[in-house]
């Protein structure tokens, strides 16, 4: 494993992913963690360190640094922006503001020539070779590499460490990237972002050419671990999940399912605010495709019932939240009476929400904006216990191994779908003309840009259905009818998210066919915020 140590960067959590996708198994840690502490943990072999970037200046006064024992362990050191004015300070070197040379985006770092004659230092860069797109980044009077790079700082080190080089540096920062031949490498842009091309091949070097990783995270090493220690942690007993129709819990019922077979039981909560044909695709994958054992539970009524008459989003979604648990819990109860007990439930948490809920920088703070109700979660006083075999993963990684395992494509790459469903895309008070319009609604916009293979590109599409009416004429006649609005965005983590900017012609089909197939329906918007300041529901 290669260690990030997180200093509070924007992107900590890209190095991990990028280090991942090199096949090398990778977790982010907060700063302060020892060196014993990661030594302890027998899961870890650890082969190397990277330090993240961070918003603070090494010379101020409460500057996070980590532990010395991890500098002084021998092993490989990335310091990536901050990380390396840490490490150039560590190891004697000084950092200062860098005087009228910020330097904030795009930038290209030219290899000092010096450097690429010494190959123990050279090593990050070895090979790596401005694509042919890029020929005018060869300098030719030396024919040394130029890179684009990404930047992003406002210090630089201005007097380097004892038996460090100069690797790199820019037009206006003579310090861009630094090594000692032992394995310690500083650089002062941002591999980890796509806006340095080549980056991932720099941190391909360090994992490989300098820590000497191996390739070992792959699908089916982290299928075989994960099956090895859910077996390990329920042994004999039985277990129960909730499908919510998504990707996380699918591939987590999956792999619960290869470790321990029909221990597995899994619960689908018909809430009756669900995509068109959902049920029908849950009960046909799972029963019949994978035959796993499956319980899917028509509660629609019970959740109609429930929302009648609310118009507040928040109470929508507390609503919908305790109906679930209570129906999940109903089945949970007649199961156990059935075939004896379940101590042990399923959730697909993410990764993600782990470093969330660990890093010292959470939002824990931060105000709240909706009530987020997940499905598979929370019925504490039942008191299971969990069983999170997705704990450590990434979503990508989770859909590669959705693939593996044999989960149908169209599932492995469908888009999220809130746990409260389409009744906080019905806008206002919900019931079950509006959700059948809706669901019509939804299919169409799907269909077509499943058509014109964009779906894959969006982070998210569907259409919301308005309170509003407004005034149409079709044939001769007016109409009085409902608007549409159709939302689609472009998202890498869903926490900020823009409008995508799909095609007129894309949009016009759309339009035409919710306009035709769709008697309530007379008028159809495009929503072209992004998020913030709106967010991605609406409700
Ligand atoms: P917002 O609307 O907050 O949504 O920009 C961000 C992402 O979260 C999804 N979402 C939910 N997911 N339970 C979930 O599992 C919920 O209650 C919930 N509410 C929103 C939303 O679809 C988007 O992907």
């Amino acid at each position: 494993a290669v260690i990030v140590l997180d200093f509070g960067s924007q992107v900590s959590r890209l190095i991990t992913r990028r280090v991942r996708e090199c096949h090398v198994y990778s977790e982010l840690v907060p700063p302060d963690t020892t060196y014993a502490e990661l030594q302890k943990r027998t899961d870890l072999d650890i082969k190397g360190f990277i330090f993240s970037g961070g918003p603070s200046s090494v010379y101020d006064k409460d500057a996070p640094s980590c532990d010395p024992a991890i500098m002084d362990s021998g092993l490989p050191i990335l310091g990536i922006c901050y990380g390396m004015q840490l490490l150039a300070q560590h190891f004697g070197g000084h950092v200062a503001p860098a005087q009228g040379r910020r330097e904030y985006g795009p930038a290209t770092i030219e290899v000092v020539p010096e450097a690429a004659q010494n190959p123990d230092v050279y090593r990050i860069f070895e090979g790596i070779h401005p694509s042919p797109v890029q020929t005018e980044h060869l300098d030719t009077v030396s024919q040394m590499p130029r890179l684009p790079v990404w930047m992003s700082h406002g210090d630089s080190v201005d007097k380097l460490p004892e038996g460090f080089q100069v690797l790199a540096c820019t037009e206006s920062n003579p310090v861009a990237a630094i090594a000692h031949p032992a394995g310690m490498v500083g650089l002062q842009f941002h591999p980890e972002v796509t806006h340095t091309p080549q980056g991932k091949d720099i941190i391909r070097n360090f994992l490989y050419r300098i820590c000497g990783c191996s390739e070992s995270w792959t699908s089916s090493a982290v299928i075989d671990e994960a099956v090895e220690s859910i077996r390990k942690q329920v042994g004999k007993e039985r277990v129960l999940c909730a499908l919510s129709g998504g990707v996380d819990s699918a591939v987590a019922a999956l792999l619960v399912h290869r470790a321990v077979g029909d221990q597995l039981t899994c619960v689908f909560v018909d809430t009756g605010c669900m995509r068109a044909g959902e049920r029908e695709q849950v009960v046909e994958t799972f029963s019949n495709h994978l035959h796993i054992p499956l319980i899917a539970v028509d509660a629609s009524e019970r959740f109609l019932n429930r929302l009648d008459g609310v118009v507040d989003p928040e109470q929508k979604r507390k609503l919908i939240g305790e109906e679930f648990i209570r129906v999940f819990e109903e089945q949970a109860t007649k199961l156990a009476e059935e075939q004896g007990p379940i101590p042990y439930l399923v959730q697909g948490t993410l990764y993600p929400d782990v470093i969330e809920s660990t890093s010292h920088d959470t939002a824990s703070t931060a105000t709240k904006i909706k009530t987020h109700h997940n499905v598979g979660g929370l019925p504490e006083k039942m008191s299971f216990k969990l069983v999170e075999p997705l704990r450590m993963l990434f979503k990508d990684e989770v859909r590669e191994i959705g693939q593996e395992l044999g989960l149908p494509e169209e599932w492995v790459w469908r888009h999220p779908f809130p746990g409260p469903g389409l009744a906080i895309r019905v806008i206002g008070a919900v019931d079950k003309l509006k959700l059948d319009i809706l669901r019509a609604a939804d299919k169409i916009v799907i269909d077509e840009i499943k058509r014109a293979g964009v779906y894959r590109d969006l982070g998210q599409a569907f259409a919301v259905l308005t309170p509003i009416q407004s005034v149409g004429v079709m044939g001769d006649g007016r109409t009085y009818a409902y608007v549409v609005a159709v939302r689609a965005v472009t998202t890498s983590d869903f926490m900020t998210a823009d409008w995508a900017r799909l095609s007129p012609e894309l949009l016009a089909r759309i339009s035409n066919r919710l306009v035709n197939e769709i008697a309530e329906v007379n008028r159809v918007v495009y929503d072209i915020t992004s998020k913030p300041p709106a967010t991605i529901e609406w409700e």
